[in-house]
């Protein structure tokens, strides 16, 4: 059942690249530089009316949706909020029938991801659900669903179900853009181009783990670390930094990398893992800037980033992975799956049950 893995968790970080294929199928048109929707009820009227966007949901389905949102606000333009879903109904959120409300479940069950629909579609917004289960309750009651194609997740820490949502928002965000002309069809097709590069670009990755699993083995001695990154990586660490507490029981705290000098800088000192994520070019020199600050604190720093930096960031840092090169919009598709062994290799290391951690289930039905 765990077609030869050790794991679940294992088995669905390698079957990723299926996940990204499946979920990309039919979606794409044959001349492969447009993203059609078939089923999706949003009219062209209503997605040239919509003035905001509220993406809402829990967990990893959560920092999917940093992610996503951030995809869409930037090929779209509209503005995006974010909310986790535990919080979203409680602060009176501002929903119109301008609104639209995306909510991203992997179990398509989540207590509060449901709740947080019913109160956005009782205020009359449109609610589209990104989920991994067609016939779950939010896919019921949703007005439109994007069903991601992951497959059945069994392992309580989700991953494959992370990387088809992001697949997912990044085909809507295409999609809203082409029907808003907010880019031109060349730039649609170059965005396409680069997402079916993709899993082969996961499949490389997967075929070389040896790094991960030995710094994994580093870490996995310690208590306590930190994730930093700006931008795009400042979403991906939060999901990696979850990923790893949830399995591996390490402490980790996920840091905008520019906001550490604002008080958690008090915490660096001599020895302490900082990972950081340094991936999108626009910000690059300033992740420098602050990894510079944490190592100048003693902290002892591994770098993600792409193969043209390494060499570069290897200056300022004590070790560099590289990942391989994409535009940098879709990099978290390719970045996370290192953190996503991180978690697994030191969740191994300390003798966890990486499948079932502790306190937790899959599918939280209750608020
Ligand atoms: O089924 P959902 O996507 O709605 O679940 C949301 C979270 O409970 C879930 O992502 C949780 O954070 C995972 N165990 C993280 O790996």
């Amino acid at each position: 059942e765990k077609g030869g893995f050790d794991h679940f968790m294992l088995k669905e970080i390698h079957e990723q690249p299926k996940a990204y294929r499946d979920t990309m199928l039919g979606r794409i048109d044959a001349s492969g530089r447009k993203v059609v929707l078939p089923g999706l009820k949003l009219t062209d009227d209503k997605i040239r009316s919509i003035n905001s966007i509220h993406v809402v949901a829990c967990g990893t389905a959560y920092h999917a949706g940093l992610v996503g949102g951030t995809a869409i606000e930037q090929l779209v333009r509209v503005p995006v909020a974010f909310d986790v879903a535990s919080e979203y109904r409680y602060r009176s959120p501002l929903i119109t029938p301008e609104t639209l409300v995306i909510v991203v479940s992997q179990s398509g069950e989540t207590a509060d991801t449901l709740a947080a629909l019913r109160e956005a579609q009782a205020n009359g917004a449109h609610v589209l659900a990104v989920t991994n289960v067609v016939g779950s309750s939010i896919a019921r009651d949703a007005d439109d669903v994007i069903a991601t194609l992951a497959g059945p997740e069994i392992a309580v820490a989700s991953t494959k179900a992370y990387t088809s949502q992001l697949i997912a928002f990044y085909l809507l965000a295409l999609y809203m853009a082409q029907v808003r002309g907010t880019k031109s069809p060349e730039e649609v097709a170059h965005v396409i181009a680069a997402m079916q590069s993709l899993p082969e670009q996961v499949e490389s990755m997967l075929a070389n783990t040896d790094a991960i699993k030995t710094y994994a083995e580093q870490i996995a001695k310690h208590e306590h670390l930190f994730f930093i990154g700006r931008g795009l990586d400042y979403a991906v660490v939060q999901e990696g930094s979850l990923k790893l507490k949830e399995i591996s029981y390490i402490h980790s705290e996920a840091y905008a990398a520019g906001e550490l000098k604002h008080g958690t800088l008090a915490l660096i000192e001599e020895g302490i893992p900082v990972i950081a994520l340094a991936t999108q070019d626009s910000v690059l020199e300033k992740t420098v800037s602050n990894i510079k600050e944490v190592k100048a604190r003693g902290a002892d720093v591994m770098a993600i980033t792409h193969e043209e930096h390494v060499a570069g960031l290897l200056r300022s840092v004590d070790q560099a992975f590289a990942i391989p090169q994409t535009l940098p919009l879709l990099t978290p598709a390719l970045s996370v799956v290192p953190l996503q062994l991180l978690a697994y290799y030191a969740s191994l290391e300390r003798g966890n049950d990486v499948d079932k951690p502790r306190n937790l289930a899959k599918s939280v039905t209750v608020e």
